[in-house]
């Protein structure tokens, strides 16, 4: 019998397909959410026909939720969300075991990148599936045909809702995205735990640092800025919060961190890691304050959170790879400033990203948005929308039974007492 033709693909090697789908297996093996999802999407096919674009980090997580979606009947395109973070092994796998279209290299440069998102496009999806919302921000600057064959999205990051907020604001957004980012259980999971384990994983495993009895400056006191923190603490560090806004900083202040002006950390710091969704909140300014050996990473989505032109013009002794994803700015004085991952988001650069058990909410997430997408998205109308509340908790819910837990419901008298309040 002949082989069943390839989808569409730019991928670095097909043959590491087999080493990919082992990774699949192992990442899915600690996702039970979106292994009961699967069951079902087997059995009911909610998405029979439907084309799903993605622009997300190609990892062996991202690749149980295309599965997922393929189980209910979807064909899927994916393009990555940062060429740091492609897993090549788990590209081929997609393509050669699962039938979906990648364009994705782990170190494509900006042009691959930006031809990999339009060719994902040139599929015609009907859903998008964001993280940075590349996509969806491209299909509206593309429009035509494209956009009016959309059903919807979902975004997966802060940075991708800030994006398309100002896309409605600004009244050109043409469809209903749901706001994955901001639900619950999100919240709860990815931003805080996620984003917490990973990013120091991401640092240590690139630098090798000892966080204990160092200085861990975190710049941001956001979700994903609370989650480092609090496990830099749990380590070892001792850590400082830098923010702008008074109420993150008092609720930092509160939880027992030194909060100060970045100006003042930067003679303080050992390890930086910038988590604020702004631009060049580390330059020259406190470039030049910083210890000798500083080690400087970013758990932002976008590469701008430090200013490397900055950096590189101070390093007039010169930029060396010193270890894989570490390089030594050597200033003009003599100090050296280690870069982790070229300044790129540190989880996935650097490491694996959220651990499975971490996305297995975000992609159960994902899943049972599409499948409202497909059922409902017309009543929606364009917009940016919460996850309903029924998902949220059901996920929730599905995640507590994976893990064992019970919880008690209100007595009939509790609710009774509850709804008697006006
Ligand atoms: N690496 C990951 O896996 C991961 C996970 C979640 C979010 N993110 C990204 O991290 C960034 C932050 O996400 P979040 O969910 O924590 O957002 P958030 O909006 O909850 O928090 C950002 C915080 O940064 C503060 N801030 C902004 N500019 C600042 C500045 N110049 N100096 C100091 N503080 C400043 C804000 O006041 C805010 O408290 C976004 O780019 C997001 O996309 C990355």
């Amino acid at each position: 019998m002949a082989r069943a033709a390839l989808p569409p693909h730019e991928v670095a090697d097909l043959a590491l397909a087999e080493a990919g789908e082992g990774r699949i297996e192992w990442a899915l093996g600690q996702m039970p959410v979106l292994n009961r999802i699967r069951e079902r999407f087997v059995a009911e096919r909610p998405l029979e026909g439907i084309r799903i674009g993605a622009c997300l980090h190609v990892t062996a997580e991202t690749a149980g939720l295309l599965v997922t979606l393929g189980a209910g009947g979807a064909t899927a395109s994916l393009c990555s969300a940062n060429p740091l973070s492609v897993q090549d092994e788990v590209a081929a796998a997609l393509v050669g075991r699962h039938a979906v279209a990648v364009r994705a290299a782990r170190g494509e440069d900006l042009d691959a990148y930006a031809a990999h998102v339009r060719a994902t496009l040139g599929d015609g999806p009907q859903v998008t599936l964001d993280d940075g919302a590349d996509l969806l921000i491209t299909a509206h600057g593309l429009g035509g045909e494209l956009l009016e064959g959309l059903i919807g999205g979902t975004e997966e990051t802060t940075t991708g809702l800030v994006r398309l907020r100002r896309l409605e604001q600004e009244g050109k957004l043409q469809c209903p995205v749901l706001a994955v980012n901001e639900a619950r259980t999100e919240r709860a999971l990815n931003d805080r735990h996620g984003t917490g384990q990973s990013a120091l994983d991401g640092i240590i495993r690139a630098s090798h640092v000892l966080l204990a009895g160092h200085t861990l400056v975190v710049i941001g006191y956001g979700w994903a800025g609370q989650g480092i923190a609090e496990r830099a603490r749990g380590a070892g560090a001792a850590v400082i919060v830098c923010e702008i806004d008074p109420l993150r900083a008092l609720e930092a202040r509160m939880a027992g961190y030194e909060v100060m002006p970045v100006l003042q950390a930067a003679e303080r710091g050992d390890v930086f890691v910038t988590v604020t969704g702004s631009r060049r909140v580390l330059r020259r300014e406190h470039f030049e304050r910083m210890k000798d050996r500083a080690v400087l990473a970013n758990a932002g989505h976008f590469d701008v959170e430090l200013d490397l032109e900055e950096l590189r013009s101070l390093a007039t002794g010169g930029v060396t790879e010193v270890r894989p994803l570490v390089e030594e700015y050597r200033l003009q004085d003599g100090r050296r400033l280690n870069l982790l991952a070229h300044g790129r988001v540190v989880n996935l650069a650097a490491a694996e990203g959220h651990p499975a058990a971490v996305m297995d909410v975000s992609f159960a997430l994902q899943a049972l948005c599409v499948e409202e997408l497909v059922r409902k998205g017309s009543q929606l109308g364009p917009g940016v929308w919460p996850v309903p509340e029924t998902i949220d908790t059901e996920v929730g819910r599905l995640k507590l039974a994976a893990l064992g837990v019970e919880i008690d419901a209100p007595t009939a008298e509790q609710e009774r007492y509850r709804e008697s309040w006006l």
